[in-house]
This record gives structure tokens, sequence and C-alpha cells, in this order.
């Protein structure tokens, strides 16, 4: 079986987080943008909810040699009563999904009531779900039950000139990331508020290609107070860990946490949230170490097996700063992040992966400034990781209207 995964807002996260952990080579983009990608992984071994950047995941029911939705629709019509007959009792659900096809919402509404229509032959009641858009999303798949037994949600993708047909197995689990965001007793605005996807997005890419015997030992994502899960080994380093949300993401993840942060309070928020953690999630307290210290200077204890953080990013602005405050904004957060990698470097063996969240400013819309070190990582002993299908394309994370955005940048020392 072929897995799909579909991707968030911002495409290139996801494709670049699913090839740090599977490698290139097992990664196929499809759609506009690489919205979406088939993954040449055990589905088993495909753990959905440690990946931040995918919002589902699907199983590639076939692929049909043509991207004509009437085409397409008299395929579906075809299969859709014997599969009806193989699901389970009671009524089912159904929900169409479309990607890069000719087709507007009212003739896929007419598609859905003449599949419904089919099945209702059979002698079985189906629930249309009502699309707004030519995609049903995450929270319309989860609260119409379209991945439980008697839902199905099908996904057409089209793909050069052939379309995959999949069906979704799972969706982001949105109520799980904002009870891990939200409920935190110690939150910040100041400091940002980092969502829990993008950390783990921010993990995957530090920690790299999995082993074998990671692959074996991964786990799920915890519910609230399941039994602890198998530490998978590794210590991962946040040097700036504000309220510890990446420490929350890399414990919850099976890895020590090891946070750091130049403020008492923020060391103090840390240690709240990670006790809260080891309540909820029963995460064990003897996994996660925390310290006050500058990043620019400091000594950590080894051992250290990676480093994620979300660095200093300056200003929060909320219109187009001035060119001069830009500029001196730009220069303090190259100073204390480019110094930490200085700092930093005698201390990890070489090949020590790192992903850093720095900040680039949205000056236009779609067009940024991006931190002069972004350029300078060779000449600081350090090599760029690139994802053979992101092209180099720097992985930004943001909104529309937000001027400073997220640069990741991956990393290894030489
Ligand atoms: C953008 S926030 C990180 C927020 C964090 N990801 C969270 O989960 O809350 C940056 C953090 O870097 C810290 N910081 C700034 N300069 C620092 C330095 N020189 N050394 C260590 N921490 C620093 C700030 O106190 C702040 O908590």
């Amino acid at each position: 079986m072929q897995s799909l995964l579909i991707f968030g807002r911002q495409p290139e996260l996801g494709l670049a987080e699913i090839q740090s952990l599977y490698g290139s080579t097992a990664v196929r983009p499809v759609g506009d943008n690489n919205l979406g990608a088939i993954v040449d992984v055990d589905p088993c071994l495909l753990t959905f909810d440690r990946l931040g950047g995918a919002m589902k995941f699907c199983k590639v029911l076939t692929v049909l040699d043509t991207t004509n939705w009437k085409q397409i629709e008299k395929f579906l019509l075809q299969v859709a009563p014997s599969h009806s007959e193989s699901m389970p009792e009671g009524k089912m659900k159904l929900g169409l999904s479309v990607h890069g096809i000719d087709v507007n919402i009212r003739v896929m509404e007419a598609t859905g009531l003449n599949i419904k229509k089919a099945i209702r032959k059979t002698g079985r009641s189906v629930r249309l779900v009502p699309n707004k858009e030519l995609q049903l999303n995450t929270a319309q798949v989860r609260h119409n039950g379209l991945t439980k037994p008697t839902g199905w949600e099908l996904v057409f993708i089209k793909d050069g000139n052939q379309t995959i047909v999949a069906q979704t197995v799972k969706v982001q689990d949105i109520d799980s990331y904002s009870y891990r965001d939200r409920d935190r007793p110690k939150r910040d605005a100041r400091v940002g508020m980092l969502p829990p996807k993008l950390a783990q997005i921010i993990i995957n890419l530090a920690v790299g290609k999995l082993t074998e015997s990671t692959m074996q030992n991964i786990c799920d994502i915890p519910a609230d107070n399941e039994v602890p899960r198998p530490i998978l080994g590794g210590t991962v380093l946040d040097p700036f860990c504000g309220t510890g949300v990446l420490l929350q993401e890399s414990l919850l993840m099976g890895y020590k946490a090891y946070g750091t942060d130049l403020e008492q309070r923020m060391v103090d928020y840390s240690a709240a949230n990670l006790d809260w953690l080891a309540d909820k999630y029963r995460t064990n307290v003897e996994d996660y170490r925390l310290e006050k210290a500058d990043a620019t200077s400091f000594t950590w204890t080894a051992p250290i097996n990676w480093v994620a953080c979300e660095t200093y990013l300056g200003r929060p602005f909320t219109t187009t700063p001035t060119g001069e405050i830009l500029a001196q904004t730009m220069g303090d957060c190259n100073l204390i992040i480019s110094k930490f990698l200085r700092t930093i470097y005698g201390q990890i063996p070489s090949g020590t992966r790192l992903c850093l969240a720095v900040p680039a400013w949205q000056v236009k819309a779609g067009q940024f400034r991006h931190l002069p070190l972004v350029d300078q990582i060779s000449e600081m002993g350090y090599n760029q990781v690139s994802f053979e299908h992101t092209e180099g394309n720097p992985l930004l994370y943001y909104r529309a209207d937000q001027i400073v955005a997220r640069e990741l940048i991956v990393i290894t020392k030489r």
C-alpha cells in the first residue's frame, strides 16, 4: 500500500520534514506547489501524529489514467456500491476533496449526490459532507467522522495526466495540538507562541534520518495519561527555551530534553509547564534538565545529540518597521544567534545536526529580508543541509499578515 501525505499551509515545511526523517528517495512530491507527497515507507512505521507538517494521511486506492472529472465520476459510480458493502453497519459518511482537477463545487456536489444514490440502491444510508471549498479541511474530516470505519473521504490529486485516488486514514489531531498549546499553565505572548506542530517540524529537521532501531521503537504521541512510552534515546538541546514548547514536544516524541534560557522567569515557566506535562502525559521528570544560561557564552553539559530551537526573534512588529529600526533589530538578532553558533561549535561532535527557527522579515507581501548569518553558515564551520525536493527554497513559516516570519535553517557541524 502506498501512502499519500497532504501538507499544511506551507507545504515545503512538511516536504522537508518527511525527507529529513525518511530520506529524499522515499518521497515523491505530487500536486500543485508540492501540496502532498507519495511516501514509500511501511505505513505502520510512518507515525503520523509526530509529523507537524502533514495534515492528512491517506492510503492510495488507485491511479486513474485521466484527469477528466466526468471520467472520474464514472469510475466512482462503478466502485462505490461494492465498497459500501464491505463497510461496517451504520450510516455511511462520504466526503470529497479535489486538488488540481478542473471541477467546481457545484459539479462536485452533483457527483457526491450521484454516488450517494448509487450506494443507497444497495440499501445503505449515506450522508454527504457538503464542500465549502474544493477540499474538506481537517476539522470537517474529523468532526464528521470521515476517518472512522463508516466514514469515507476520497481525495483526488492531479498528477501529470493521471489522477491519484486516495482515502484519508488519519487527519491532524487539532484538539490534541490545541490542548498542548493552550492548556499549559504558563504562556507568554511576549516571547511568542510557538505552535506545537511547528515545534515537531523543527525537532524532526534536527533529528534527521531515523535509524532502523528508532523506527522499530517509534511511538505515537501518547493520549492523556497513557502509560509512558519508550525513550528513543538522545537529548535535544533548546538554548532559547522560553516557555518550553520544544522541550515538551521532544519529551512527547520520546527524546530527552535540555533547555536553557537567559531569563530565570522563562526557566521557571518551562519547569511549571514540564511538570504539568508529566502530570498529564506521564512523561518522566528525570528526562529533562533546565538551567538559566546566556546562549552566547554558556558551557552546556554533554551529551547533546541535537539542537532544536526557536531563537531570539527580536521585536514583535505589527506594522512594517522603518529601514533603520529593521536594520537595528536584524543586527541584534544576527549578533546573538551567530555568537551562539560560535559558542556551541566547540562543544558538539562533528556531524551534530541543528535546526534553528530564526527571524526573517516580510517587508512586502511574500518578500522577505533574511538574517546575514544565513549566508555565512559555511564560514562558521557548519554545512547547510539541503532537501532535494525543496530545491534550496527557504523554509519559512508565517501568516500572510505577519511581519516577523520564522525561517528554519538546518545545518550540521562540519
Ligand atoms: C522566541 S523566544 C522562544 C520561545 C520558546 N520557543 C517557547 O516555547 O516559549 C526566545 C527566547 O530566547 C531567550 N533569549 C534571548 N536572548 C538569549 C540569550 N542570549 N541566551 C539565552 N536565551 C536568550 C528569551 O528569553 C526568550 O525566552
